[in-house]
């Protein structure tokens, strides 16, 4: 299988498992990315047995509009019971880095206020140590240059996302190369600079499950 495929498998897989949390009054929250989009559309075909969704981004919720399913409001929902959605990278303990799509802010807003975390990703996101993919970190316009010069303080090499404007209206900084053995502290320290909206480390929540896509199919691991 190509990971186009995998993507899908997986995708599947999340659906066999939110499958029996999903009822009628029920809103889920649904992640943003190519492996998402999967989801989405095999979602389609369960619309009618649940209320609707919360969308991690502005793509998402147009892409489930699409599909006819309702697209809700985190403020007036409240807890989720479950929260789908991609990663670039997964470590064992099933800490991520997520935002290569710019959506972090909303997707760990939305993940904060999930009772369950399902992860979905084809086995190129599996890794022993977070850091080979870019992080990303959201920053407010006027604090970019700032929080880069922060970063470099503390043997960061950031490049800005150039064109790249989030769903909050903000930037994006990617940083390169990193080796995040503490990823929980990490987390809380970038977040301490001042100007930082959130960055992609997601530890602090991290997945409950991973549905992992394979050469032997899919994994589920918790
Ligand atoms: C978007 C994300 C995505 O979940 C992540 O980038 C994975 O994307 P894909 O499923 O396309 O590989 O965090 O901000």
């Amino acid at each position: 299988m190509n990971q186009d495929q995998l993507k899908r498998a997986v995708a599947a897989a999340a659906i066999d498992e939110i499958r029996p949390l999903l009822a009628s009054d029920s809103v889920i929250g649904v992640g943003t990315g190519s492996t998402a989009n999967h989801f989405i559309d095999l979602l389609a075909d369960l619309r009618h047995d649940f209320r609707g969704a919360v969308a991690s981004s502005q793509a998402t919720a147009e892409r489930l509009k699409g599909h006819g399913i309702d697209v809700f409001e985190l403020n007036h929902v409240g807890t989720v019971p479950v929260y789908v959605d991609g990663a670039d990278e997964i470590n064992p303990r099933l800490e991520m880095i997520k935002g290569g799509g710019a959506a972090l802010t909303r997707e760990k807003v939305v993940a904060a206020c999930a009772e369950r975390f399902v992860c979905i990703a084809d086995a190129s996101k599996r890794v022993e140590v977070l850091g080979g993919f870019p992080l990303p970190i959201e920053v407010i316009p006027m604090a970019r240059s700032y929080v880069a010069r922060e970063l470099v303080k503390r043997g960061i090499t950031p490049a800005y996302r150039e064109g790249v404007i989030t769903d909050n209206g903000n930037q994006i900084l990617d940083c390169y190369d990193l080796l995040i053995e503490e990823p929980r502290r990490i987390e809380a320290e970038l977040n301490n600079i001042v100007g930082v909206v959130t960055n992609g480390l997601f530890a602090a929540r991290c997945a409950d499950v991973l549905l992992l896509g394979g050469e032997h199919g899919v994994e589920r691991i918790t």
